[in-house]
């Protein structure tokens, strides 16, 4: 007879505790730690890591004896692995990111908020995919996906829907079917019939997560696991899910806006430089294979305060345009807001303009926005927020074939970035006549090889000089 117990689990990072406490031990956050119900039978609790630190000196001696069957430790050099064949989605941008295709028997892991497109994106690459592909489904029902499928358009014969969340009987479907590939969608809506807890407690997703881990490293079929998000921005359930999966992507963006990125947070095949974009379309997810193009291309280029930065998002370089409005004060204290920016990091580069450029600014409200509804936290965007700043104060516009990257230091120095080359390269495929960037960054570079004429600058006082005198 099982024997069920009661543990207490943080939801932060999946730490178990025998006793409600405040504040979870492991991770430090408060009142994180839920009670589940824990069914132990003889051998389960499988996905419970054994705890080294009581492994005394002792239990070496005390392990030691008939192994019986089982793996044994094999020489690096004797293990023989062939080139793995790695399924190649028809998505360009997933294929990317994946580090060029799905890895046979691997688990990865699709988080993002509620309505974002992840079950658009995954149905769609089931759709579009060409081979065997189960869609186990615990959200929606099977009109409701096949609603969907039309929209999106594809060839169904090879699309298999499950509305199953046991996950006993859904391994069982899918080792019958034989798939080249199985989404689960969600994590959340899973229940293994092993753990007595609710789906989408800690003890549910960490159970479901290893049983699922464990059909594709023995099937060799890869898995897709869709995951919602909490407001704090991790995926919902212990963190611990993150070490059970070979790879973490995030699909994020504003919901206002259409565009959607695909990050890459941990990825054992591939790197984690990588980023797919799309946009969302009433038929779909379409890939963006030239994102600055799209982001420029509602640029009105006649009106002050505007510049553009080439940016790198991950390892793509990407020209998007800063909008900066500097204006009189009316009500009191001036007031600043950013959006896809830092705010402080903007208090920042103010406080650089007023001391290194000699600009008043105190009675000025600014506002700062960066257009496509993106968020960017790479440093050389800083060149071009000033532009547009200075811009803006001084209502003459920054002529529209200029782009800037550089970092903006607290004395007003215009620092180096990286990957300068891919940055310049980008704004010369892009026909911008001109690229401003620090005085230390054009080391090794070539300006002949472009057509683009490349504008060095020390500080922030000669960068104002350069545009505005
Ligand atoms: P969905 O994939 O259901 O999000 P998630 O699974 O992440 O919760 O996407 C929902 C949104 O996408 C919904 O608000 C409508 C929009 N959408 C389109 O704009 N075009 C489409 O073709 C589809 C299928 C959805
Ligand atoms: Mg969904």
């Amino acid at each position: 007879m099982a024997k069920v117990k009661v543990a207490f689990f943080c939801t932060n990072c999946g730490a178990e505790s025998p006793k409600w406490m405040g504040q979870c031990t492991s991770c430090k956050s408060w009142n994180t730690l839920v009670e589940e119900k824990v069914v132990q039978t003889k051998n389960d609790r499988i996905t419970q890591q054994p705890d080294w630190r009581s492994v005394g000196n002792g239990a070496a001696a005390a392990a030691a004896g008939p192994i019986g069957k089982g793996p044994r430790p094999v020489r690096l050099d004797e293990v023989t692995a062939g080139e793995v064949q790695r399924l190649i989605a028809p998505d360009r941008e997933l294929n990317r990111v994946l580090g060029g295709g799905i890895v046979p028997g691997s688990i990865v892991l699709f988080g993002g908020q509620p309505g974002i497109g992840k079950s658009t994106l995954l149905l769609q690459l089931a759709l579009r995919l060409g081979k065997r592909v189960l869609y186990v489904s615990g959200e929606e029902s099977e009109e409701q996906i096949k609603m969907r499928a039309d929209r999106l358009g594809g060839s169904m014969d090879n699309c298999y829907l499950l509305t199953e969340t046991n996950t006993d009987k859904l391994l069982k479907h899918a080792a019958n079917l034989k798939p080249d590939l199985v989404i689960a969608d969600s994590i959340q809506t899973l229940a293994s019939p092993h753990v007595e807890s609710m789906a989408g407690t800690v003890s549910q997703v960490r159970e479901c997560a290893a049983e699922l881990q464990r059909f594709a490293k023995e099937s060799g079929i890869p898995v897709f696991l869709i995951g919602h998000i909490t407001k704090e921005g991790s995926i919902a359930g212990p963190k611990l899910l993150e070490h059970i999966v070979d790879a973490v992507l995030q699909f994020e963006g504003d919901r206002n806006y259409t565009y959607r990125i695909l990050r890459t947070l941990k990825n054992r095949f591939g790197s984690t430089d990588e980023l797919g974009i799309y946009q969302m379309e009433t038929e779909g997810l379409r890939e963006v294979s030239n994102p600055s193009e799209l982001l420029l291309s509602e640029r009105d280029e006649n009106l002050s305060g505007s510049a553009v930065c080439a940016t790198l998002e991950g390892m793509r370089p990407m020209l998007i345009e800063v909008q900066a409005l500097v204006s009189a004060a009316v009500y009191g204290t001036p007031q600043r807001s950013a959006t896809g920016f830092d705010l402080r990091r903007l208090s920042m580069l103010l406080a650089v303009l007023e001391k290194r450029a000699g600009l008043s600014l105190g009675n000025q409200d600014v506002f700062l926005n960066i257009a496509g509804g993106l968020r960017v936290d790479d440093p050389a965007i800083d060149l071009s927020i000033i532009a547009a700043l200075l811009s803006s104060a001084q209502d003459v516009m920054v002529s529209p074939d200029l782009c800037f990257a550089g970092e903006v230091g607290l004395s007003g120095e215009i620092r180096a970035v990286t990957r300068i080359e891919q940055r310049i390269q980008e704004a010369d495929r892009l026909g911008f006549r001109g690229i401003y960037v620090s005085k230390y960054n054009v080391k090794g570079i070539d300006p002949d090889r472009y057509s683009i004429r490349i504008h060095t600058v020390a500080t922030v006082r000669e960068l104002y000089e350069e545009l505005f005198a």
